[in-house]
This record gives C-alpha cells, structure tokens and sequence, in this order.
C-alpha cells in the first residue's frame, strides 16, 4: 500500500506538449506524450497530495481524483499555472514547453502558393524560469532534456531558475523519454548532489522525484 506520506501537499504539475499555432489547423509542436507529467500526478495524488495538472494536448484520459486544465499554448499554460500559484506549495514543470511561437497566428487558412514563405517566430516566455523569480518557500521541479553536455546543461538550468531539482533525460537513448514507458534519467539536486538511476518505468521514476519533493516541502 502506498503511504499518504505527501498528505495535504498542494501541487502543480505540467504535462505534454504545447502547439503554437500559425493558422487554425497549422502549428508548431513536439513528440512529448505527457506520460512523465501525468505518472508524477498520479503518483503524488496516490500519496495524498492535492494536485491540479495543467495539461497540454495528450491522447491521455484525465486521471482519477486530480483537477485537470486542459491548455494548448505556452500562454495559455503560463496563464493556467500562474493563476494556480499562489496557492501551490510545490511545482513540478514536465511540460515540453514549445520555446518560440509564430510572430502571428492567422485568422483562416491561407490558401497554398509556390513561393517560399519565411516563418518569422518569437520566444514563448520561460514559465518555470518566472515561478524560480518569485518562489517564496515553494519547491521547484523542472525538466531538462538534452542531446550533449547534459549534466553541465542541466546544472546550469537548475542555477538560472532557482530550482531545487532538475532531471536529466537523454534524448537520444532508445527506449526511454519521449512517448515511451520507461524512463533513464539523472537528477541533480540543488545542494550538489547527483543520482544516476537505472532504466525504470515512469511511474517509479515519479516516485522517486516526489520523494525529493517530501525532502525538501517544508523544510
Ligand atoms: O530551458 P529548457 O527549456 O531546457 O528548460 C526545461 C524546463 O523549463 C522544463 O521543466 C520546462 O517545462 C520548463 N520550461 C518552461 N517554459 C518554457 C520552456 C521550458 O517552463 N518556455
């Protein structure tokens, strides 16, 4: 049985993909299934914890006993998260936020020219790296998925957005991140320390992410 050690605990957690759409049926996206973001849920809400996922485009069914927002947009996920803030003690960030948008995104479809088209884009804003800014006694999660220099990437994201733990995945490992069910991954904790864990399935890996999240709430 597992123990409601997380009990009371008030919780973000951002899952999936965003689209950032250039036209009504065109946009900009990526491969993240939301499968890590959704296991850390269920995961803290079977410990007890209160969760609200805010939730990206997933083919994922909404789980049990966890208030979900449904958003699309990197906007819309900073609006959805930022309004659950204040209340939040702890914020785990799984999202693959899309870093550019489309300058413009069209009212209707453009009919098809042959002609080149430029595609001019600009940043989506760094949600997590404004929750670090104003973080208060909150415990902080991101993610970091890197191809290279994944640990020293990683450490740098975790200084620059005042985390307590950032996790490493690797990008090009078979089997494991993207969509799949199994996760390799390294988490580097703010007070120096690094633990490589073994291939496991996410729902574990969650666990032991949340086991930091108990370390350090209310500390
Ligand atoms: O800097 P990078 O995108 O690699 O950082 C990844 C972490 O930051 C993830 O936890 C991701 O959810 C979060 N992030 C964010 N807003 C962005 C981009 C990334 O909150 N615009």
């Amino acid at each position: 049985l597992t123990p409601k050690d997380l009990e009371g605990l008030k919780l973000i957690v951002s899952a999936g993909p965003t689209r950032e759409y250039l036209d009504p049926v065109r946009f900009l996206s990526n491969p993240s299934s939301g499968r890590m973001g959704y296991a850390v849920a269920e995961a803290a809400r079977d410990r007890g914890a209160e969760v609200v996922l805010v939730a990206g485009p997933t083919s994922l069914p909404d789980p049990w006993g966890v208030q979900v927002v449904r958003v699309e947009s990197a906007l819309e996920m900073r609006e959805a998260i930022l309004a659950q803030y204040p209340w939040a003690e702890a914020v785990v960030m799984a999202a693959a936020v899309a870093d550019y948008r489309p300058e413009t995104t069209l009212a209707d479809k453009e009919p098809k020219v042959e002609a080149e088209r430029i595609l001019r884009l600009v940043p989506n804003p760094d949600i997590l790296k404004e929750l670090g800014e104003k973080k208060g006694d909150r415990v902080l999660v991101g993610f970091a998925m890197e191809t290279r220099e994944g640990l020293e990437r990683a450490r740098g994201k975790l200084v620059r957005k005042n985390l307590d733990l950032i996790v490493l995945n690797w990008v090009n490992r078979e089997g494991v991140g993207f969509g799949s069910l199994e996760n390799e991954v390294v988490l580097l904790l703010r007070d120096g320390r690094v633990l490589e864990l073994p291939r496991m399935p996410k729902r574990q890996v969650a666990h032991r992410i949340l086991d930091f999240v108990k370390e350090f709430w209310k500390a």
